[in-house]
């Protein structure tokens, strides 16, 4: 991402929606929004023009996120703190910015427009490019690892369950037989693999095969679900009372965690049959949203990119006392 980018046509999803979800948490004197997802700083920017004595924290594992969104951002640098950081460490950028107790979350999930168009980082199946896909270019493991050195039954795994890969197993057969002959190590070579491995029936039908074994190597490779895992519920449990989160989420493994975790908190987990129900068990927050929200046809049109996006809403009724 350089200066020239601007924001690359970049459209934030469901922003209307989200600013009036997250609206009635920041309406205090002084309230705290964790972006977990900072991206572009699209809702950021967004969220701190809408209210004025907002401090936005936001987090992002890509260096050049944090980067680019510190310029964007720099007309609000005394209401900011960015952090580069694993949202997955979510509750320690908290203590650390010692703001432990939260009125909103947001999380907009997955990989933003810059990563899936600059082609060497090696997301998209649609250039040929070094088989990278991390979003911190700090740490070591990449696609072109995961994809030279699993075993088959692993790779296998992960082609099923990160990218409902029908073939995982015929995938993962010809990338180890592949490998052995040479080294895997461009998108364009792992795209033909894949192609070459689905059943020339099933190829002419939705879409480029190749689609679903790069969502689910670049899901291994950034550990996107277990991320998930931490950094939602250490943002509930930082929520205060009337805070409220909002997740956005584009795959469906990622939608069933976030309603698994919401839905955890909004039950009463309490013995059935009491007669009168014990506050220890009531529930700590309510849903906002009724099953998950799409977006508009309106937005789809301007927005391709917003097609998988599922959008989940929560506020805190109740704190531990
Ligand atoms: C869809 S983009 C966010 C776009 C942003 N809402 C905007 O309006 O510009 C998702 C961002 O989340 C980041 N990301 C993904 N997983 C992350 C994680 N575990 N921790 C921190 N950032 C993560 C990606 O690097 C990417 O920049």
């Amino acid at each position: 991402m350089d200066d020239n980018v601007g924001t690359g046509g970049h459209v934030p999803v469901m922003l209307e929606r989200v600013l009036e979800l997250l609206a009635p948490a920041l309406a205090g004197p002084a309230p705290v929004v964790v972006d977990a997802n900072l991206g572009l700083g699209g809702h950021s920017e967004a969220l701190l023009a809408a209210h004025p004595a907002l401090h936005l924290i936001g987090i992002d594992r890509d260096p050049f996120a944090i980067e680019f969104s510190t310029r964007r951002l720099s007309p609000y640098a005394d209401r900011t703190t960015l952090v580069h950081a694993s949202s997955g460490d979510l509750a320690e950028v908290l203590d650390q910015a010692g703001r432990p107790v939260i009125d909103g979350a947001l999380f907009d999930l997955g990989v933003s427009s810059p990563q899936l168009d600059e082609a060497e980082r090696g997301f998209a199946y649609s250039y040929d490019a070094p088989l990278d896909m991390r979003m911190d270019t700090s740490q070591e493991l990449t696609a072109e690892r995961v994809v030279n050195t699993y075993p088959a039954r692993e790779l296998a795994r992960i082609l099923r369950d990160y990218g409902e890969e029908r073939f995982a197993q015929r995938v993962a057969g010809l990338i180890i037989r592949e490998r052995a002959k040479e080294a895997i190590t461009s998108t364009k070579r792992l795209a033909d693999i894949v192609r070459d491995a689905i059943p020339a029936a099933t190829r002419r039908t939705g879409g480029n095969p190749a689609k679903r074994t790069f969502q689910a190597l670049r899901i291994e490779v950034n550990a996107e679900l277990s991320a998930l895992e931490a950094a939602l519920p250490a943002a509930l449990d930082a929520l205060t009372l009337g805070g409220r989160v909002v997740v956005l989420s584009y795959h469906s493994l990622e939608d069933r965690l976030t309603k698994q975790a919401l839905t955890a908190r909004t039950k009463d987990t309490g013995p059935p049959g009491l007669p009168v129900p014990l506050p220890a068990h009531q529930p700590r927050f309510r849903l906002l949203t009724r099953g998950a929200e799409l977006p508009s046809d309106e937005e789809l049109a301007r927005n391709p990119r917003a097609a998988s996006a599922r959008l989940r809403a929560a506020e805190r009724i109740r704190v531990d006392d």
